[in-house]
């Protein structure tokens, strides 16, 4: 199949729309990361979804909206505390799990009679979405296992010759993916997955806000999990991911120049002086930084050939949390504590 790379105008997200509509696949731009769209309603769409990523079938897939009434055609039973929270948060990066209804199949579900519903913020996602009259299924559009993508040109170094076409629209804005809930009662938002929407901002919204335990630890291939994406392994570069928990700089330093093996890399904070002798990358100061550049700089690891990396290790309080969580996956949960 021949990719086809198509632009941000008005023609080319009319071909997109028109290529959706079809039952094809495209991947678009988000406001967090490219997705790999797909019909949610059609299931040979989805398995084709499955099958370009290699991702299990029971990972469930996102569907995509433009519009808040969209909900309704989507979950059976809307809380009034989504409806709050659509209401402060969509358009943007908070998806929220809900019952579905029977258009979604269950191939799109990863077998749950729930389903993941987003409106994401990005312009051109939204013109899409609106333009092909599809509710749109969407996991990153990464093989996976690997980085989710925040540029066309990294969809296209996973996804060439898999799909019909790739969307560009710049570099994504958030860098990580949504924050995901679900509601374990009318009153109780529970965080599967951590994003720039923190347990902060929901706080507000709620009686308590409460978040999974697969977010801080590694959880056995066989555990049932309320989000079966927090079970696999992910994000990770080719190179070998090495968070090392510092007391300061020098300390991270000192570690780093007496384990450097061939191929080993830093990845730093934008305040910290080099590291002698070590090449190194940087990734911001703040969360936000942190979590744009993130996995954009695993693929540039992987592009220059390093094989070690040894991470300075962000904060995870609020919504820094999201970037220590992705960190932390794609290093399988091993760190260097000094
Ligand atoms: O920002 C994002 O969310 C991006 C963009 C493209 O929208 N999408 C994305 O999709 O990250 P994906 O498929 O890579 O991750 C979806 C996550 C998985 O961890 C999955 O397990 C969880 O959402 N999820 C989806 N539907 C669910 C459901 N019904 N119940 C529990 N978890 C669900
Ligand atoms: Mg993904």
């Amino acid at each position: 199949m021949n990719t086809e790379f198509l632009h941000d105008t008005p023609e080319d997200i009319a071909r997109a729309a028109s290529l959706l509509h079809d039952g094809e696949l495209v991947a678009f731009p988000t406001e967090t990361v490219y997705g790999l769209g797909a019909d949610a309603r059609r299931e040979d769409s989805v398995r084709a979804v499955f099958a370009a990523k290699g991702r299990p079938a029971d990972n469930p897939l996102i569907v995509h909206i433009a519009e808040t009434e969209q909900i309704y055609d989507i979950a059976s039973e809307v809380p009034d505390l989504a409806l709050r929270l659509a209401e402060a948060f969509w358009p943007g990066p908070l998806t929220m799990v809900l019952p579905k209804r029977d258009c979604i199949p269950l191939v799109t579900s990863g077998g749950l009679e729930t389903v993941g519903i987003r409106m994401p913020k990005h312009p051109v996602a939204r013109a899409l979405i609106r333009e092909s009259g599809c509710p749109i299924a969407a996991p990153s559009a990464n093989r996976s296992g690997k980085p989710s993508p925040t540029t066309a040109r990294h969809v296209m170094d996973d996804m060439d010759g898999r799909i019909a076409a790739v969307l560009d629209g710049g570099l994504c804005e958030v860098g990580v993916e949504s924050t995901v809930i679900c509601f374990d009662d009318p009153k109780t938002i529970h965080i599967l997955r951590p994003g720039l929407i923190s347990r902060e901002d929901l706080a507000p919204y709620a009686a308590r806000v409460y978040v999974d335990k697969a977010i801080f630890e590694q959880v056995a291939p066989d555990t049932k999990v309320a989000s079966p994406g927090m079970k696999y392994k992910h994000y990770s570069p080719d190179a070998k991911i090495l968070p090392v928990d510092a007391p300061d700089f020098e300390a991270f330093s000192h570690y780093v120049r007496n384990h450097a093996v061939f191929g080993t890399y830093c990845l730093l904070f934008d305040a910290d002086p080099e590291v002698e002798g070590i090449p190194s990358m940087r990734y911001g100061d703040s969360g936000a930084e942190q979590a744009h550049y993130l996995f954009l700089r695993f693929r540039e690891l992987d592009e220059a050939g390093a094989k070690l990396v040894y991470v300075r290790m962000p904060r995870h309080d609020g919504a820094d949390l999201s970037v220590y969580n992705r960190l932390m996956r794609a290093a399988g949960f091993e760190v260097i504590s000094l």
